[in-house]
């Protein structure tokens, strides 16, 4: 899929990724390992956004598996497309001995067979990115099934058979952790643990991924992310609302945050009712200012720090 860490380096940059050089270098092994990752963490930490951004820089298609509990092989595999066999029977005429049997077969063909996410995965000439996305939502028998997937590469469908990957793809598995998945998935795979991002981490990615042009303010709104993750929340505001946070304020043509704003911040940062109470407490808005001054501080000494860092991690390749 790549042929070297430096450009996988300059692919997800381009896909305005923000990454440290050890996860790099460990979804480098993975591709060339052909090694699942497993990627866990709170929401809104980039896990589903990773296999995105692996599928952009390998400029290849994304198959996804959302899963939910009850989620079954015909979700995942597919199943025959009946009103499909109906029609191609009925422009059938023999019906008896050995056509029978050749029409059966002929029935039982991937040609009549609706495929799902996994099956397509596999039938790629040239490998593409699965995304098998909150599989702790699963059971662990469906967990159990994916198993001959990524060991084997092959997928068993009754009446049809086995089916042998033509590729195969770059697996990312990502959880929230509401199950814990088994050992025998995590045997097979590189585990990624992603966390809330530090404040370096969010100011770069607000840089990239948000219109806000002002450095000040992005440094701001970083900080003042860690300090509501900091601040014994219900529901800690993601990467994804943080994004938000920037366009509203850059809409609303504001250069920085103060507590006069509280109001008209709290819909967008306190998303539980007793997160709300907590940030409208006489004392909580203005307390939390503070943090955010304490964080916002020496935010580009260490993002000079990471980017060296991440060079010295493409010099060795
Ligand atoms: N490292 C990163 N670089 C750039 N953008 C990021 C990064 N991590 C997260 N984001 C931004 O945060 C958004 C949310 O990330 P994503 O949907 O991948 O989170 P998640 O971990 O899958 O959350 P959930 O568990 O809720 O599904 C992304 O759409 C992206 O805009
Ligand atoms: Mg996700």
């Amino acid at each position: 899929m790549f042929d070297s860490i430096e450009e996988l380096s300059d692919k997800l940059a381009s896909a305005q990724y923000v990454i440290d050089p050890v996860t790099l270098q460990v979804i480098f092994l993975a591709a060339k390992m052909e090694k699942p990752l497993l990627v866990e963490g709170p929401p809104g930490s980039g896990k589903t956004e990773l296999a995105k951004v692996v599928a952009f820089a390998a400029n290849t298609p994304v198959e996804r598996l959302q899963c939910y509990e009850g989620v079954n092989e015909e979700k995942a595999i597919g199943k025959f497309d009946e009103s499909l066999q109906r029609l191609f029977l009925e422009t059938q005429t023999v019906t008896t001995g050995d056509s029978w049997t050749a029409l059966r077969r002929d029935l039982h063909t991937l040609d009549f067979f609706h495929e799902g996410p996994l099956l397509r995965a596999l039938l790629y000439e040239s490998p593409c990115v699965l995304l098998i996305d909150e599989i702790d939502k699963v059971n662990e028998q469906f967990e159990a099934e994916l198993l001959e997937i990524l060991s084997e590469w092959q997928i068993t469908i009754p009446k049809i058979g086995t089916i042998q990957a033509r590729s195969k793809p770059f697996v990312v598995l990502t959880s929230n952790e509401v199950r814990r998945i088994g050992d025998p998935l995590r045997r097979r795979s590189f585990y990624l643990r992603f966390e809330h991002p530090t404040v370096e981490r969010e100011t770069r990615i607000l840089e990239l991924r948000t219109a806000e042009s002002h450095p000040e303010i992005r440094a701001q709104i970083a900080g003042f992310g860690r300090a509501l993750r900091g601040y014994s929340l219900e529901k800690p505001p993601s990467i994804a609302e943080m994004l938000d946070l920037a366009e509203a304020l850059r809409i609303l043509g504001v250069r920085e945050i103060t507590t006069e704003l509280r109001d008209v911040l709290l819909p967008l940062i306190a998303k539980t009712e007793p997160d709300r109470k907590r940030l409208l407490l006489r004392d909580g808005f203005q307390s939390l200012m503070q943090d955010v001054k304490h964080y916002s501080q020496g935010v580009e000494d260490t993002r000079t720090q990471s980017e060296e860092q991440l060079c010295a991690a493409r010099a060795r390749y």
